[in-house]
């Protein structure tokens, strides 16, 4: 059995508006998903024959690396999670790192004999494939990299978003699956800072979009702490952003809210660089008025806001919206979740993972 790993995120800003090209914040979290592996007779999932059309992710990705094609050996699938799903904390994004890593570790890679990859998808190397469906060439030569040396965080983060913009018709950042693949507190942005990681890009809405992926501390004062609110009410994110693209297509209003969006997220960055975290609550209340004009929100999260904001420094809905989940900014977090409790909401109190994917344990499956 192979059995690997990846956080899940909650977005401090920038969610919609990252589409689009614009930057966004967003930081793992210490919850997780774990997919194994298993070598079976046929292709399974928890049990069950695997439906494509239901997992279009998971589809996606053995077209990547497991295409029926050039390895024989068929796959048993199994996923836990304490990630709750189509909440906007990235469990798909969480769920595609760990099951890539699975399978990169199972069937290896070609290398030649200084080590440099004869075969796989990283943004150094032409990575447009990446984003096309159909399945990989062939695979002649047995690999010489098995396991945890055939894995990277990158081509991880490079294959979960073209999986995400396969699921969600094409409209998606790689906030998300980057985030889940390195950990840690991540900026999109048009700007290379310090840490920067690589450049995504992607045809959205017939015009490349770019993100530059940066790593940032976050320097978070020991006594602030991340408070999420879920509203237990499932939404699809392919949906919300259909909903976006729609508005912001026929309105200039509804596009300029996607730009100031932007503005807000450099601000709460520059806040959170001079360690005023007063100034970073303010900005993701301000986030989450744009987020209401551009129709994301809903009730339910509005009254588990409502009732965060007391005690916190700042609130908003975080990922797609239309329900999941909410975060709040706070020094109290016991009474900011007992707040949430109170209004209906389930709450975790949570702090910032700084792993990304993680291989857990390996065992060589095919038997190369
Ligand atoms: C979903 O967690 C975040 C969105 O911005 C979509 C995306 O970035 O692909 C709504």
């Amino acid at each position: 059995m192979i059995l690997a790993s990846a956080p899940a995120k909650c977005v401090l800003f920038g969610e919609h508006a990252v589409v689009y090209g614009q930057p966004a914040m967003a930081v793992a979290l210490d919850l997780r998903t774990q997919v194994s592996i298993q070598a079976n007779s046929r292709t399974q999932l928890e049990g069950c024959k695997f439906q494509p059309k239901i997992h279009p992710h998971i589809h996606f990705l053995l077209q990547k690396l497991w295409p029926k094609s050039s390895i024989e050996q068929r796959l048993s699938i199994e996923i836990q999670s304490t990630i709750p799903s189509a909440s906007g904390l990235g469990s798909s994004a969480a769920m595609c790192n760990a099951l890539i890593a699975c399978l990169r570790a199972a069937r290896g890679r070609r290398t030649d004999q200084q080590g440099h990859w004869l075969e796989g998808w990283s943004s150094f190397y032409n990575s447009k494939q990446a984003y096309e469906r159909s399945s990989f060439d062939h695979y002649e030569m047995p690999p010489n990299v098995l396991g945890h040396d055939a894995i990277s965080t990158d081509e991880c983060g490079l294959l979960a978003h073209a999986a995400e913009a396969f699921a969600q018709g094409g409209l998606a950042s790689p906030m998300d699956t980057s985030t889940s693949a390195h950990g840690g507190l991540i900026l999109l942005g048009t700007n290379r800072k310090e840490q920067y990681l690589y450049t995504r890009e992607l045809m959205v809405n017939q015009q490349i979009r770019s993100w530059d992926i940066n790593h940032i501390q976050p320097r978070f004062p020991e006594d602030l702490y991340l408070v999420i609110g879920s509203t237990g009410v499932k939404s699809s994110t392919r949906e919300q952003v259909k909903h976006v693209a729609e508005l912001i297509s026929n309105s200039n209003e509804h596009a300029s809210y996607i730009d100031d969006i932007g503005t807000i997220t450099m601000a709460g960055l520059e806040a959170m660089q001079n360690g005023d975290f007063v100034e970073v609550g303010r900005l993701m209340n301000q986030n989450q008025i744009l987020l209401e004009k551009l129709q994301v929100s809903s009730t339910e999260l509005r009254r588990l806001i409502r009732a965060a904001l007391p005690t916190s420094l700042g609130t908003k809905l975080s990922g797609a919206g239309g329900g999941g989940c909410m975060i709040a900014l706070t020094h109290h977090p016991e009474q900011t979740a007992s707040a949430i409790e109170s209004a209906g909401g389930t709450s975790f109190i949570t702090s910032i993972s700084k792993d990304g994917v993680r291989l857990e344990s390996f065992e060589n499956i095919l038997g190369f």
